[in-house]
Order: C-alpha cells, then structure tokens, then sequence
C-alpha cells in the first residue's frame, strides 16, 4: 500500500451486524441504571463501541472457513499444529501453549517465573499483567522513559525502555531478584505507544550480560513493528512480516493475547524457545486451562488464530488499520481535544484531566468522560486513570495517583468504517462546548481488586 496512492481498506464487507442510536433521554437512564460505570452498559444500548480493540476484531472469510476445518480431538488435533506452524513461522518461537486468553498466559508464565519478592522491570505492565505479578507475590517496577508521561511531547517510540533505570534497579535489586524483563508492545498503558527496535535490541544486551531473560508482551505486536517500519531507520524496505520476527529475536518469549493484532475473538498462549521453561508451564496449563495441545480453546479456534496470524502481518492490512486510527486522531487534534501524540496503533488516548480540567483526579474525570460522551452520542469509549490505576499509600487515606489521567477511543480491527469515526469526533465536537456542566463521580461500591471493572458510582 506505501506505493498506492489508491490505497483503501484492503478488503470488501461481505455480512453486516445492525447498530442503532436509542435516544438521549434513554442514554441518560441507561448510564445511570449501569451506576455510571460503562463497563455496565448493555452493548445493544452502544451505538459505537470503542471499549476496546479486544476480541472485538471482523474475522475474515479465510478465518471463518478455517473454523469448519477445526480438529476437536482432545489430544493432539491437527489444529494445534497448525497454530504451532504459523507461531513458529511468524513469531519464531518453537514451543507454544495455548490458553483462552492473554491473561491466562501471564498467569501460567508467571507462576513459574514468579517468587515472592520478586522485581519485575517493564516498560510499563498492562493491568492484568501487573495484577498477575502481584498476585505471585512480585512487583512490576515502571522503567519506561520519562517522556512516555508527557502526553504532548510528540516523539516517536514513547513505549521505550529507559536504560539507565533498567540498569540502576537492577544494581539496586540484584539479579537473583529479578527473574525477567518485560516489555509490552506497542504500550497500552502509556498510550498505545510503540518500541523501537533499537532498544529491544539493547535493552536485550544488558539482560544478557546479567543473565536476565525477556519477554514481550505481544498482544499489538504487528502495529508495533508498522511503527518501526515507518519511523526507524533501516527498516523502510522491511516488510512488517519481517520486523515482527526480528523482535522476537530479542526475547526469550512471549505471552499473546490474540485478541487483538491476531484478529481473533478468543484466544491466547505462550510462546517460547526454552523446553525446560515449556516443560514446567504445561503441568499449570493442563491443572487450570485443558491439555496441552488445546489450552482453553476449541479447535475452531486454533485454527483461526493460525489463520488470523499469517493475516495480521499483511502490509497493507496493518497500514490501513492504523491510517483509520490516525484519522481519528487527527479529527479529534482539529476540534482541540488533548490527545496523546503522536497517536498509537490501537485507539486515541484523549488526556480526560485536560479535557475537564474543573474535575479532581479523586473525582475519577476519565470515567466521567466516558459517560458524559456515551450520553452526548452514544460511544463507548474507557476510562485508564485514577479508577483504574490508583494506588493506596503508606499514610492513613492517601492515594497515589497515575501519572496520566486517559480516555481511551480503541478502534476495533475491520469493525467500523471512517464514517463511524467521524461520528464519534463529532460527538467530542458537541460536548466540547459544554464540558464545564460534565460533573464529577464518586464510589458507592469497590471491590478490592481491579476495581474499575466492577466500580458503582454515582455523580459528585
Ligand atoms: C497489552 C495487554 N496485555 C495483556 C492483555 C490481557 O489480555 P486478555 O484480555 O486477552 O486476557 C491486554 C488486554 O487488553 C493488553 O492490552
């Protein structure tokens, strides 16, 4: 497509799924019933639905058949080698374990890896990745660089690793308490932001001098390495299919969440090059998911992920989808609205403190954003902020909060059209005008983990 001035969607929609706009009025009661969480929110009362870029891809015609020839032996179906083939082919990585979803594989890694005590550098840790850390008795220490927090300054590959925060917590540390690095590619966290080459390279040196492995985080792996195609130098005439390989040459493996750049609805699994290290996951796997050629899936399944893995790495796939994510991007930078620049690959970060700079961060303004702009044109996009990322600190009632307080829009792969973006950019063009009336929220009810999943609130 670089050299296709013609280019558009590579691909014609063959099925459609009917959406519908219910009214305002009805929009101001369905946000309330769902206790202004937007994660309560039926999805037929979402007109577009930008929660997430998770499992929420248009599989293929290819991906579609692919099931039909799904194996469902309960040992050692041929769909499983053919998932082994295309992680092998595409990633590089010989052994692979599939489980139901990128969480599970953490979990499984992890549970290896993982001692109480344990340090855990990453770029910066999606959150059921830090959870899963957490949950082994580990901590996920940020050493992404500084600028990753700065959601104006408009450099290229703010998904970084910052080397001498790696090395001083290693020093600090020491190697034995440190059983891996992670990075997660492109940084979701941080706002969709990409890793160059470059420092998974190096990054990747200095855990060899001390003997640390790495592991990525795979989940936008593609859209990372259209990153790295785009801006990094020397790797212009690099097919995207040849950057991804290229990054798992600095890992010793991966977990994927196949919901997203594999353009699934379901699955995930660990990749690796360590038989010893496959050896010990599996007994986990087989405890908690299903036997070690099926993980959590259905050979349907397997088979479309295998599909949908040759698919993602199409040049003029990748460049189209993150075009269409730029386009909102750019829509939105028009109207004023503070997006993190430069845009990411999977969806527009809005930064929702600027945006409704009269609420405080215990007034949690991503998530008043979300629902302020579900009621002003039905889209649903999520809040990553104070709900979903504070901490508690040492002081009776004192809460850390994020270092960045944002809105995400994530745009679904092969899902909606530019029409649906420019709809949703005209939603933020309507509620700029009256964003001083969005009010503040408050907790009613908190569970103890995750909360932003199953937080109720009600307005300030
Ligand atoms: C970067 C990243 N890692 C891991 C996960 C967890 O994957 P899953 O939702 O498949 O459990 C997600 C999910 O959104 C993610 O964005």
């Amino acid at each position: 497509m670089k050299n296709n001035e013609f280019a558009a969607e590579p691909f014609r929609i063959k099925m459609v799924e009917p959406i519908k706009l219910i009214s305002r009025e009805e929009r101001e009661q369905k946000i309330k019933e769902a206790y202004y969480n937007i994660f309560n929110l039926k999805a037929e009362d979402i007109y577009i639905d930008l929660l997430t870029d998770s499992g929420t891809s248009a599989m293929s015609n290819k991906q579609w058949s692919a099931i039909m020839m799904g194996d469902e032996s309960y040992a050692g179906a041929r769909s499983f080698f053919r998932l082994k083939e295309a992680v092998e082919g595409i990633l590089g990585f010989k052994y692979v374990i599939p489980t139901h979803q990128g969480r599970a594989a953490e979990n499984y890694l992890f549970r290896v890896l993982i001692k109480p005590g344990n340090i855990i550098p990453f770029n910066m840790p999606f959150d059921t990745t830090g959870s899963h850390v957490a949950d082994k008795g580990g901590t996920a220490i940020e050493c992404v660089a500084d600028v990753a927090y700065d959601p104006k300054a408009e450099v290229p590959f703010k998904g970084n690793i910052d080397l001498n925060k790696l090395e001083a917590l290693i020093n600090k540390e020491g190697v034995e308490k440190i059983p891996f690095i992670m990075f997660t590619i492109t940084n979701n966290t941080g706002g969709g932001q990409p890793v160059s080459m470059a420092n998974l390279k190096a990054v990747k040196e200095m855990a060899d001098q001390k003997q640390i492995p790495v592991f990525i985080d795979a989940a936008r792996c593609v859209e990372n390495a259209y990153f790295i195609q785009q801006y990094e130098e020397g790797y212009q005439n690099k097919s995207v299919a040849e950057i991804v390989k290229e990054q798992f040459t600095y890992a010793n493996g991966c977990t994927m969440s196949a919901k997203k750049d594999p353009l699934v609805n379901i699955g995930g699994f660990i990749g690796l090059n360590d038989e010893e290290l496959y050896r010990k996951v599996l007994p986990h796997l087989i405890l908690n998911e299903g036997f070690a050629t099926y993980g959590g899936l259905a050979g349907r399944d397997l088979e479309a992920l295998a599909q949908g893995l040759y698919e993602m790495v199409d040049d003029d796939y990748i460049a189209s989808r993150v075009r269409q994510v730029q386009y909102l991007g750019k829509q939105l930078d028009e109207i004023g609205v503070d997006i993190v620049k430069p845009v990411g690959g999977s969806g527009v970060y809005v930064d929702a403190h600027a945006f409704l700079p009269h609420l405080p961060l215990s007034q949690f303004p991503a998530d008043a954003l979300a629902g302020a702009l579900y009621v002003e044109a039905g889209v649903r996009g999520s809040g990553l902020g104070t709900l979903a990322f504070a901490k508690t600190g040492k002081e009776p009632g004192e809460v850390i909060y994020p270092k960045m307080e944002l809105y995400r829009l994530a745009v679904p792969r092969r899902v909606y059209t530019d029409r649906h973006m420019e709809v949703v950019a005209e939603g933020f063009r309507q509620l700029i005008k009256k964003r001083d009336k969005v009010r503040g929220l408050k907790l009613t009810y908190e569970p103890p983990l995750l909360r932003h999943f199953l937080a109720r609130m009600e307005p300030v």
